[in-house]
């Protein structure tokens, strides 16, 4: 197998999740800090697991967290207290999550992991009009990011009036099959409704971003497990992630500057006081610029107490996004979580068009990266972006290199049968 060290800029050709032009700086620190814990113990045999992890922010006391299980024969862990920060809590000792001695399904393999992880999926309106996509989504998953219908331009397609139906259909279905729900998303520059992309001026714009983000939190309150707050904030000069990182021009930048990223965090907290908020962005999942720069960014609002609960690093890996290997993916989940954040993968699927990841390739990136989050008990979460390889958005994005054939990207093929690359994930799951 071609060995990818690093991020690898594969093309610097295409704009593939938004292409934008230049920008600013990133921001300054305050006092404050988080801190986190991950205590871990397992046993053998038992039942149910729970797990809390609750950063505080600001210089707040640090964190707990209880986890107690059995997993059918899993052993030992070593367990940590403490965690670092301007408030109380100690150093942070950590790690290794536990995995379940079997499993038949992706969600039960994460379901009786110790901690638990979250298996989720980005499901589409037109895919639940499917009998063999609603199954296989509910089986193998606990965890729904709706693809397209919470965006912007759907949820409030004019000023003011929201538009529920399409959301709504999906929330439904997702706490109907004891799924969780990731809000996505409410602050991005792009799927944005032309009236939305037409304000200007600082008091303008802020009016709308507060009106949007209570709007739909409002909403879907209490049926939300975490909410993509912001999203795709910082851009590079090539999409692999590569070449003078800064913040990307957008309606929201543009009238506010660096901070409404703070601003959208803040309100989303007084919205809901409990929902996990995260900062969602592509080509920062392993070691490169761009990931550098967010890393400073999300450092910075952590010590100024911003009520930022994790980071999502999508994972689209092959074009237009950038390639990552294992080993580099476990380092950088690894340095944002001492910070004291959760981390999640929140978009994977890896793209087979042109061949420039070969079949070999994408089988171990699989097994490796999903390997990487599991290992690390502040990684909750791993979700793929679509169920089936003949639904997948890069099938029809140019910058994939697709043009309308499969881009092989997923874990199930068209007749929504397993292919190989859901046993590797699999196997990372039960820890072989
Ligand atoms: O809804 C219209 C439909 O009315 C119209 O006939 C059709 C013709 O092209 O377009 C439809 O909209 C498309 C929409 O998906 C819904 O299918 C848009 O053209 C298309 O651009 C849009 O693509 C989505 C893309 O975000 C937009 O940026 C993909 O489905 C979706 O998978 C993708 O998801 C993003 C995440 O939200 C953020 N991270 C990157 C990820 C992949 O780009």
């Amino acid at each position: 197998m071609r060995s990818v060290p690093l991020t690898l800029l594969l093309s610097a050709f295409l704009c593939a999740t938004g292409c934008s032009d230049s920008g600013g700086e990133g921001e300054t620190g305050g006092a404050g800090a988080t801190s986190s814990t991950a205590g871990t113990t397992a046993g053998t045999g038992g039942a149910g697991v729970t797990s809390s992890v609750a950063s505080g922010t600001g210089g707040a006391t640090g964190v707990t967290s209880s986890v107690a299980s059995g997993t059918g024969g899993a052993t030992a862990v070593t367990s940590g207290t403490g965690g670092a920060g301007g408030g109380t809590g100690g150093a942070g000792g950590e790690e290794a999550r536990v995995p379940a001695a079997s499993a038949s399904t992706l969600r039960e393999a994460g379901e009786k992991a110790n901690p638990p992880i979250l298996i989720g999926a980005a499901i589409s309106g037109g895919g639940l009009n499917n009998n063999d996509y609603k199954r296989v989504a509910a089986a193998e998953h606990n965890y729904v990011t709706a693809e397209n219908e919470m965006k912007w331009d759907s949820v409030e397609p004019n000023a003011g009036q929201f538009s529920w139906g399409a959301a709504d259909n999906i929330v439904n279905w997702a706490v109907s099959n004891r799924m969780q729900v990731k809000g996505h998303t409410l602050v991005w520059h792009n799927q944005l409704p032309g009236w939305a992309n037409s304000l200007s001026g600082a008091t303008q714009v802020e009016q709308a971003m507060r009106r949007h983000i209570e709007g739909v939190m409002g909403h879907f309150k209490d049926r939300i497990h975490s909410w993509d707050v912001v999203n795709e904030a910082v851009i590079t000069d090539s999409d692999t992630g590569v070449g003078n990182p800064r913040m990307r021009p957008s309606v929201f930048f543009n009238a506010l500057g660096d901070r409404f990223l703070d601003l959208a965090f803040e309100i989303a907290r007084e919205q809901d006081p409990t929902a996990k908020l995260y900062y969602n962005d592509y080509s920062i999942d392993a070691l490169n610029d761009k990931a550098d720069y967010v890393y400073e960014m999300v450092k910075g609002m952590v010590e100024r107490g911003v009520p930022i609960d994790g980071v999502g690093f999508q994972m689209h890996i092959g074009p237009p996004n950038n390639e990552a290997g294992g080993a580099d993916v476990e380092a950088n989940l690894r340095r944002f979580s001492e910070l004291g954040l959760e981390v999640l993968i929140s978009e994977m699927d890896i793209n087979r068009c042109s061949n420039q990841v070969t079949a070999e390739e994408q089988l171990a990136y699989y097994h490796d990266i999903v390997a990487a989050c599991f290992q690390l008990p502040k990684c909750v979460g791993i979700t793929f972006w679509g169920i089936n390889d003949g639904r997948s958005w890069l099938n029809s994005w140019s910058g994939a290199l697709c043009n309308g054939q499969s881009s092989q990207s997923l874990l199930f093929n068209d007749q929504y049968q397993k292919k190989e690359t859901y046993n590797k994930v699999m196997d990372a799951l039960l820890g072989r």
